[in-house]
């Protein structure tokens, strides 16, 4: 063991020595099962580690279930007879009180100098009550936690410290929603590649991210924290992210362990009221709220975090069919399974636990491994067991899930292998980590509008007037869940054009606003500097707080005065450019109409001012596309692009059809959608053949040419349809992707592989299969301009295993 013990006395050291000397012989021989009498009977005081030269270096994901591409195992379920061993006879020296210990989550305070842990905490942890930590990071602090844990606690079991790293730990990325407007896969990855390392190297081995909640509401303030609507796209991304998160090797000092959440239909939320009732029908579930859950376990997540909201009646931190049965059952995951902080207590407020003793046993008989912070389990679980109410296998098996994540991460190895001073200061918002940020950014960034090419505009342009509340909001240019991002890092949205203009060129200034309420005193101030540019951009949408957890808003338009300075400055005839900031889709239609150039710029974290200024003058040509639908107003909300077609499909021409009287019913933007400054034309799709049976695979090859005068990034998407079937099915589903870069008069052919997978559908009865009929593909631009074409699959109605979308 490797521990600094320069507190522990001599004495006690060489004591601890002999103890885990003896505790290491008796695992290296095979001869410590759980519960054998020697270890269990006389519960030794003892310290517990792994040898330096053992292997836990060594020990990667590698489960038994084949699996394809760059995912590894679908189950973490051990195929490491040591660590099996390992964890056996640590917990067969341990007390029930030492067990519950380890689900025990717990948090530090805040104080001006970041997170610190109170004396009563440390207490805590040295009488074995607390396995993890939320919220408790620095090289310092989490060393002086660990020392704490290993060298005076009885079992010294390391503790695993967690904390909300989202979208970047100090360099801060673009929210998770503009991320995935990138639709670049790899980026992403190295963007949580990057934010575990800069984590790690804070003492952080748990991050609670990535959130894979499928969003089809935008009042819902989460919306910003996840991947959007759309479950193959959010597949993708989540298991991106796992791989970023977590790498090849948790047991490398600069990988930390990624949780999917929230488990699951969180993002169903009715009314888009965050905690809130999810009533999704089995098949929606199982076909949209699902599937990136699945991704992200097939991606090999060591933990996924249960959701606050009750689906179908049952609350997810007390659904065993779901996590006991589905995510363990089904899918053979074996990760740890974390409440969400007081989700255990909730289930009282749920009204389907009476009192605690009640919640902790329906949470941890449902498979709720550790609990954050509600201390129920604590307080509960030992009598509960004492008298037989709670079976100690159930118990067992929550903790060695716990023992195998910190076994996995190196912990027993080496307890401080994550809390190094000097990694901490060389890998914090290095100039490659803002350089990868900037990249990300501008491709998260969305052209909605170009009417005339004003964009790019020019840098020498003369006078260009920066109006609105946010062009100098550095804080909300991090967006929510920022960790340790520090608004003095951020280039904001002004300085990143001040920046890049030309020496000549002046920048007038005017706020016009308050982003929120209705002073409108200053909107003349903004109007007469409007009128002296030859240019304006006007900066607009929501603050930081807006969205986020707790985040909610019943109308989704322009907060404030916003709308009434845009018509204002748009009245002085000006060519104006609204660059939007926002965490969730805007309904913004008379913008739509009116103004000749928009960008969709999100938050975009530490380089978003560069970023901005890159597209504005034409330095990066967007490629982005929207991850979500956008609506006209609140009313249309849930809308979609994966809808279905209905009895009465919406026709203008006939008013008894699914449609509105007062507005249209098509969204003001549609999933997929973003422009460029250059021109993409797309060839016929051509198929491999036009019949095939349901275990052949389709190749879709089309053409894609750029046909304006610069570079540009396009992203190619492929859809399907199920033309006939035996249940109503969706529109058009996504079922691949590419982003490209084409130089002008390129040309690249680009194929999309179609398997069952991507064919089959939960039947009447609730079977995947594939039927035969015929399949319409998509292949364009966005998902409501594409190139079809169709193809027959032929021969029996075939079951097809769920092994999730992506492959
Ligand atoms: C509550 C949030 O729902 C969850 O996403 C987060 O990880 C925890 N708090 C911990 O901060």
């Amino acid at each position: 063991m490797t521990s600094p013990s320069h507190h522990a006395s001599s004495a006690r050291r060489r004591r601890i020595a002999a103890i885990a000397s003896l505790c290491l012989a008796a695992i290296a021989t095979g001869c410590a099962p759980a519960g054998s009498a020697a270890l269990s009977a006389s519960r030794p005081t003892t310290r517990v580690s792994t040898s330096s030269a053992d292997s836990a270096n060594g020990d990667s994901f590698a489960g038994s279930a084949p699996v394809t591409g760059t995912e590894r195992s679908t189950s973490l379920r051990a195929a490491n007879p040591e660590m099996e061993r390992f964890v056996d006879s640590v917990l067969a020296l341990m007390t029930i009180e030492e067990k519950v210990g380890q689900l025990t989550q717990s948090t530090g305070s805040a104080s001006s100098t970041g997170p610190r842990v109170s004396e009563a905490g440390a207490a805590e942890i040295r009488a074995g009550k607390v396995g993890s930590f939320l919220g408790v990071y620095g090289a310092e602090l989490t060393r002086e936690m660990q020392h704490v844990a290993v060298d005076e606690s009885r079992l010294g079991i390391p503790l695993l410290f967690a904390h909300d790293v989202i979208h970047g730990f100090r360099t801060i990325f673009p929210v998770p929603l503009a991320e995935a407007a990138s639709f670049d896969p790899d980026a992403v990855e190295r963007a949580a590649r990057i934010a575990a390392t800069e984590a790690a190297a804070h003492g952080v081995q748990w991050t609670f991210a990535p959130m894979v909640d499928i969003a089809r509401d935008p009042r819902w303030g989460r919306i910003v924290e996840g991947s959007g609507e759309d479950p193959y796209l959010g597949s993708v991304m989540a298991a991106a992210k796992v791989r970023g998160f977590q790498g090849t090797d948790l047991a490398d000092s600069l990988t930390i362990l990624a949780t999917a959440k929230h488990f699951v239909a969180y993002g169903a939320a009715e009314g888009g009221r965050d905690y809130n009732t999810a009533e999704v029908s089995e098949r929606t579930l199982r076909e949209i709220y699902l599937p990136p859950f699945h991704a992200a376990v097939r991606a090999g997540a060591g933990s996924v975090m249960a959701g606050f909201d009750d689906l179908d009646g049952v609350p997810m931190h007390g659904n065993e069919r779901l996590i006991d049965g589905l995510l363990r059952g089904a899918w053979g995951w074996d990760g740890i399974l974390v409440s969400d902080y007081t989700g255990v207590m909730e289930l009282i407020r749920h009204r389907v636990a009476a009192d605690s003793a009640s919640a902790a046993l329906l949470a941890v008989n449902a498979g709720v491994d550790v609990d954050m912070v509600s201390g129920i389990y604590l307080h509960e679980i030992p009598r509960l067991v004492r008298e037989h109410q709670l079976s100690e296998a159930v118990l067992d098996s929550a903790v060695r899930r716990v023992l195998r994540a910190k076994y996995r991460l190196g912990l027993f190895q080496d307890p401080y292998r994550y809390s190094s001073t000097a990694r901490e200061k060389a890998l914090t918002l290095t100039p490659g980590h803002r350089a990868a940020a900037l990249q990300l950014a501008r491709e998260s960034i969305v052209l909605l509008r170009n009417e005339d090419h004003l964009l790019p505009l020019r840098k020498e342009i003369g006078v260009l007037a920066v109006v609105g509340p946010l062009a100098d909001d550095s804080s909300s240019a991090l967006g929510s869940w920022a960790a340790e991002g520090r608004a003095e890092d951020v280039v904001t949205v002004a300085e990143g054009l001040r920046r890049a203009v030309s020496p000549a060129t002046r920048i007038l200034r005017a706020r016009g606003t308050s982003l929120d309420g209705s002073d409108t005193s200053g909107i003349a101030e903004a109007v007469r500097v409007a009128r002296r540019a030859d240019a304006v951009v006007l900066v607009l949408g929501e603050e930081r707080d807006m969205s986020g957890e707790a985040r909610n808003r019943a109308s989704i338009g322009l907060p404030g005065e916003q709308l009434r300075l845009a018509k204002a400055v748009q009245a002085t005839g000006k060519p104006v450019v609204v660059v939007l900031m926002n965490g969730r889709p805007l309904a913004t239609p008379w913008l739509a109409e009116h103004v000749p150039a928009i960008v969709e710029s999100w938050y975009l974290g530490v380089e978003m001012g560069t970023a901005v200024a890159d597209v504005l003058f034409g330095d990066y040509n967007p490629g982005g596309k929207l991850p979500v639908t956008v609506p006209r107003a609140v009313g249309q909300v849930p809308i979609y692009y994966n809808h279905k077609s209905t009895g009465r499909p919406p026709s203008d021409s006939d008013r008894y059809t699914s449609k509105y009287i007062d507005i249209p019913w098509t969204p003001l933007y549609p999933f997929g959608y973003g422009s460029s400054y250059t021109t993409f034309e797309y060839g016929e799709p051509r198929l491999s053949a036009t019949e095939i049976r349901p275990s052949d695979s389709l190749v879709v090859t089309v053409s894609v040419t750029n046909s304006g005068e610069r570079e540009g990034d396009e992203v190619v998407q492929l859809y399907l349809r199920d033309d006939v079937a035996s249940v109503t099915r969706p529109v058009k589903e996504l079922r691949g992707f590419r982003r490209i870069t084409l130089q002008p008069g390129e040309a690249r052919t680009v194929s999309f592989t179609i398997t069952a997978n991507d064919l089959a559908f939960y039947d009447r009865a609730m079977r995947r299969v594939v039927e035969p009929g015929t399949f319409t593909v998509y292949v364009g631009t966005s998902s409501d301009s594409t190139r079809d074409a169709r193809f027959r699959v032929v021969g029996d109605v075939t079951p097809v295993p769920d092994t999730g979308m992506v492959r």
